[in-house]
Order: structure tokens, then C-alpha cells, then sequence
């Protein structure tokens, strides 16, 4: 598989439209998909270090850096947060388990010995702001990774337990590991597919929104999801019912809807 056109042709399962532009970059974008089954091989030397470069030159909401990660490779440590994390086997053999952290904590620190108080940290918007930044940094260390032939998956069960989470992993109030990131060699005899997505008609408003067509394009990918599903063997399912079974009540939320309540004892205000 190489070539742009064809990357969107398995992304999308439509044709791709005529000159689109093509490089290494947005092939190595348009190739991703989650591995879940790793080699327990170590990571070359400088791989850590080359993907955080990539997190670091990101950009951050007014250059505040509100970011942190927590790099796990004990294995102990590695099992206890699989365990957390619902028992996401992944988490164990990679060899390498990301941590990234909304770390307000370290601004406070700055403030306080620049002599100056903290009191916005505590509004809803620092925090929300933060967690983009997060997700930023995060997302361009799976590209750079990617980049170098590994595999990465996001663990959002990382915010099952966040505070048996803080615990283990040592974080102080005021810091919150918001998702994930399992690292390492993906195991050639158990990969799965490149997922498809919705299409751009769905997602793409040109000017004005409008969910005007959007039934027709839903109804489109669900075919495709379908068909996705049946290739990698999976039980045949509608993409549209599965979300919306997922949204039908907080149980969906899988034990995550008291979030609000975690995040004021692990010190965010959330004004
Ligand atoms: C924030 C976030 C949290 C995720 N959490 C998990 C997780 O806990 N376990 C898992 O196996 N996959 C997790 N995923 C991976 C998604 O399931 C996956 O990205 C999605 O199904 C699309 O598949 P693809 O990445 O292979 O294209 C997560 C993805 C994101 C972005």
C-alpha cells in the first residue's frame, strides 16, 4: 500500500479526488491505526526522546506548556496500570506505557516563586485549554513513532481510576493523567485493519454549518464500517447504532460520569 490516492481509497473507501497533494508526511497520517499487539522488544535507543521532541514542538495555548508525561517501562508498574485501565492486556507487553498529565501543578509552582498567586488555574477554561494542549503533544509523538515503524494505541481507561492512577504514578494535586499511550513493535501475526471514517461530507461544513445531508453520508459509512467489520472477521454492526447505544444513557460513560467530582478532589476548582 503506498500513494496517497490509494491511503484515501482504504481511509475512506471512496475514490480520491484528482491532485492531492503527496509526501511522507501525510502518508505516514493517513496510514495510521491503533496496534494492540506488541512485540515485548525494547525500543530502539532515542526513540522516547525523539517522540517528546516532537510532543515539545507542538504548539501550546499562549506558549504555557501545561503538559507532562509520565514514561512507564517498569513491567510491575505496567501491570498494575493495565489492571487500572480495564485490564488492557496491550499495556503489558508493550514495552514502553506513556502517561500524559494536565499539569497545572507546575504553573502553580512558577507562580509561587515568582511571587504571584494562581487563582485562574482554578477556571473550567485553563482546564479545557490544557487538555487540548495535551492531546496536541500527544498526538504528535504517535506521529513521530509512527514515523519510525512503531505502534502506538490511546488509553483512555487511563481515567477509569484517575486517582489510584495519581497514586501510583506519584502525580501531586492539581495534575490529572487525561489519556494514555501504549508504545512498541507492532507484532506482524496480529494487526488489525486501517479503520475506515466518516466520510468528509459528513464532517466537512463548508463556510455555514449544516447537518443537512448528514443522514445519507452516516447512512453511507455505516455500509462501510459494515463491510470493515466483516473483513477483519468481527460481528457485522452499524457504526450509527453502536455510538448511539454508546451516548443512550451514562452507563455508556463506563463508571466516568462522577469525572467532575475526581477532577475537584484532585484539586481542579473547574469554576
Ligand atoms: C483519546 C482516546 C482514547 C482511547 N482509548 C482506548 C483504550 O482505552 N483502549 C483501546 O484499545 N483503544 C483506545 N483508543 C483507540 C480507539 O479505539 C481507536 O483510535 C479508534 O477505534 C479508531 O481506530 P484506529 O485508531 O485503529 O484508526 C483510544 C483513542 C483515543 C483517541
Amino acid at each position: 500500500m503506498s500513494g496517497i490516492s490509494s491511503l484515501w481509497q482504504i481511509r475512506y473507501r471512496t475514490d480520491a479526488p484528482k491532485d492531492l497533494p503527496d509526501n511522507p508526511v501525510l502518508q505516514t497520517l493517513l496510514k495510521h491505526h491503533s496496534v494492540r499487539a506488541y512485540l515485548p522488544d525494547a525500543l530502539p535507543a532515542g526513540t522516547l526522546e525523539a517522540g517528546i521532541a516532537a510532543s515539545s514542538s507542538a504548539a501550546t495555548s499562549s506558549n504555557l506548556q501545561v503538559w507532562s508525561v509520565v514514561a512507564v517501562e517498569n513491567p510491575e508498574t505496567r501491570a498494575k496500570l493495565a489492571e487500572l485501565c480495564g485490564n488492557q492486556k496491550h499495556i503489558e507487553v508493550a514495552p514502553l506505557f506513556l502517561a500524559w498529565i494536565v499539569d497545572l501543578a507546575r504553573l502553580e509552582r512558577i507562580a509561587e516563586r515568582a511571587g504571584k498567586g494562581s487563582e485562574a488555574l482554578d477556571y473550567e477554561e485553563i482546564f479545557l485549554m490544557s487538555t487540548l494542549d495535551v492531546g496536541i503533544a500527544a498526538q504528535n509523538a504517535v506521529t513521530a513513532f509512527e514515523s519510525m515503524g512503531l505502534g502506538t494505541v490511546y488509553i483512555g481507561g487511563l481515567r477509569n481510576h484517575p486517582e489510584d492512577v495519581a497514586r501510583l504514578l506519584n502525580l501531586p494535586p492539581k495534575t490529572v493523567a487525561v489519556v494514555g499511550l501504549c508504545v512498541g513493535r507492532p507484532d506482524p501475526s496480529a494487526q488489525n485493519g486501517y479503520k475506515p471514517r466518516l466520510g468528509q461530507d459528513v464532517v466537512v461544513h463548508r463556510e455555514r454549518y449544516t447537518s443537512a445531508n448528514e443522514a445519507e453520508g452516516v447512512a453511507a459509512y455505516d455500509r462501510v464500517a459494515d463491510a470493515y467489520q466483516q473483513e477483519q472477521g468481527l460481528a457485522p454492526r452499524a457504526w450509527s447504532e453502536t455510538v448511539a447505544s454508546r451516548v443512550d444513557s451514562y452507563h455508556g460513560l463506563s463508571g466516568r460520569h462522577v469525572m467532575k467530582a475526581v477532577l475537584n478532589r484532585l484539586g481542579f476548582a473547574l469554576k
